[in-house]
């Protein structure tokens, strides 16, 4: 039986300008799939697509809209059906961070950590399924946390809404596996990124101390499992959670 990921795979990526989403994005480029890159604004999505192009020779397009507010979702996703008309693969990245002690969050803050993080993973998962639908062999990673199965002090807002990712995650694989879409997602630990760049030495040593292998994730180390849930190794794996975290959750 041939295996259908042995034909270029169009994959779109949100929040994929840096960090994780941009390392997934990479991985899958250099393996020659088709990738549409995804920020909030035009500019750094255009520059971020034409470097990574011109580094792997892959067709790689661009699209832009802050995932928080659905009619940006919606035509985002109308400029990938003009582009490509389908969809193999969708990895739901986009994110932001935002930490603090319960009671001292502010209501803006709280309520942008959502509209980003779940509201926003909701609207990409729901605006992408019938573009999916036409895809060979579909795949969905979408990206939660540690802290959405571990929870932090300070980190309750947070973990919430990946622990809402990871809710999504498994209703959507009961849901969308008759019609043979695959939906999993990843659960990093601390994953080297702008994301983390507040974090001083102290806070960056405690966190390579709670972690049995013994340092902070590159974003490659994510990439690499997003890329295997992506593929036809597994095509048998579907509603799981897996954490890349180096043992932190231990
Ligand atoms: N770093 C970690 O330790 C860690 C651990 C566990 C999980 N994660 C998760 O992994 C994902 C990627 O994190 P990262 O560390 O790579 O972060 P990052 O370096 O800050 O990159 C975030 C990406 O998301 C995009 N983005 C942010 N808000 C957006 C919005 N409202 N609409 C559209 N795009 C938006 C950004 O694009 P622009 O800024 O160009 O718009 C950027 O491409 C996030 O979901 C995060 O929660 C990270």
């Amino acid at each position: 039986m041939s295996s259908p990921q042995a034909e270029p795979r169009v994959t779109l990526v949100t929040g994929s300008t840096r960090g994780i989403g941009h390392a997934i994005a990479r991985t899958l480029a250099r393996a020659g799939h088709p990738v549409v890159l995804h920020g909030r604004t035009e500019g750094p999505v255009a520059a971020a697509a034409a470097a990574l192009a011109a580094e792997t020779g892959a067709k790689i397009a661009a699209v832009h809209g802050d995932v928080a507010d659905l009619a940006a979702v919606a035509a985002m996703m109308r400029e990938v059906h003009r582009l490509h008309r389908r969809l193999d693969g969708l990895v739901v990245n986009a994110g932001i961070h935002d930490a603090g002690p319960l009671g001292m969050m502010s209501g803006p803050a709280v309520a942008r950590l959502f509209q980003v993080n779940a509201v926003g993973a909701t609207h990409t998962l729901q605006e992408a399924v019938r573009l999916l639908r036409r895809g060979v062999a579909p795949s969905v990673v979408l990206v939660s946390s540690v802290m959405g199965t571990k929870g932090s002090p300070g980190q309750a807002v947070y973990g919430a809404t990946k622990a809402a990712v990871a809710g999504l995650t498994r209703a959507a694989a009961k849901e969308l596996g008759p019609a043979g879409i695959r939906v999993n997602a990843v659960a990093p630990g601390f994953v080297r990124t702008a994301m983390l760049a507040s974090l001083d030495d102290a806070a960056a040593r405690e966190r390579v101390r709670a972690t049995p292998l013994g340092r902070l994730a590159e974003p490659e180390d994510v990439a690499s499992v997003v890329s295997f849930l992506l593929s036809d190794s597994a095509r048998f794996v579907t509603g799981q959670v897996i954490g890349v975290d180096g043992g932190v959750v231990l």
